[in-house]
């Protein structure tokens, strides 16, 4: 089964509901999938993922230099995944998923574009969005995964999920 693996910074939670809601949409559609925070994700894990979905929420106009450091390490671990999304819950100006989705072009990923992106909490009608990309990565890792000449399935990952607490820029 072809797997995803969705890594988030969340400082109050926002970011994280739409990681979750991208995880229910995979799993309905019959992939494999985890959310992780960006603390706990084990890149030896991610190595192994068919997709990468990854999330942020912006702060003082990008990314948390955490997750600007996390997807750099990406580089070094030469994962295989070469499809996946960005998004983030944001309140004003939205850079950090634009600025992920760029930096995951450069490590060969192919991005869904545009990224995903919520104002403040998503509601309903937003996670349902969400949940919307996760169907539709789901759908292009399984025309990918029943192709011919396709890779071998991969090693899943056992991951957990938790929410991370930056303990400040919060609210
Ligand atoms: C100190 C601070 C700085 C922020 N800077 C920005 C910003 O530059 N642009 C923006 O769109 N939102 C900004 N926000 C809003 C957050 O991105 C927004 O509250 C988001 O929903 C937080 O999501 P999270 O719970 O996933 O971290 C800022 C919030 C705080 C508290």
């Amino acid at each position: 089964m072809p797997k995803l693996v969705v890594v988030y910074l969340s400082t109050s939670g926002n970011t994280k509901a739409m990681a979750d809601a991208i995880v229910e949409g995979a799993q309905s559609r019959n992939i494999e999938a985890k959310a992780m925070n960006f603390n706990e994700a084990r890149i030896e894990e991610l190595k192994y993922a068919d997709a990468i979905a990854i999330g942020s929420s912006t702060f003082y106009y990008k990314m948390l230099p955490p997750m600007e450091k996390f997807i750099e390490s990406l580089e070094k671990a030469k994962i295989k995944a070469k499809f996946g999304a960005a998004f983030g819950s944001y309140g004003w100006s939205g850079e950090a998923p634009v600025m992920i989705a760029e930096k995951m072009r450069k490590l060969g990923i192919e991005v869904i574009d545009p990224v995903l992106r919520i104002q403040y909490q998503p509601v309903e009608k937003d996670l349902d969005e969400c949940k919307r990309l996760g169907k539709d990565i789901a759908v292009k890792l399984k025309k990918k995964d029943t192709s011919p000449g396709s890779e071998p399935k991969r090693k899943a990952a056992a991951v957990s999920v938790q929410e991370v607490r930056m303990g400040e820029g919060g609210h």
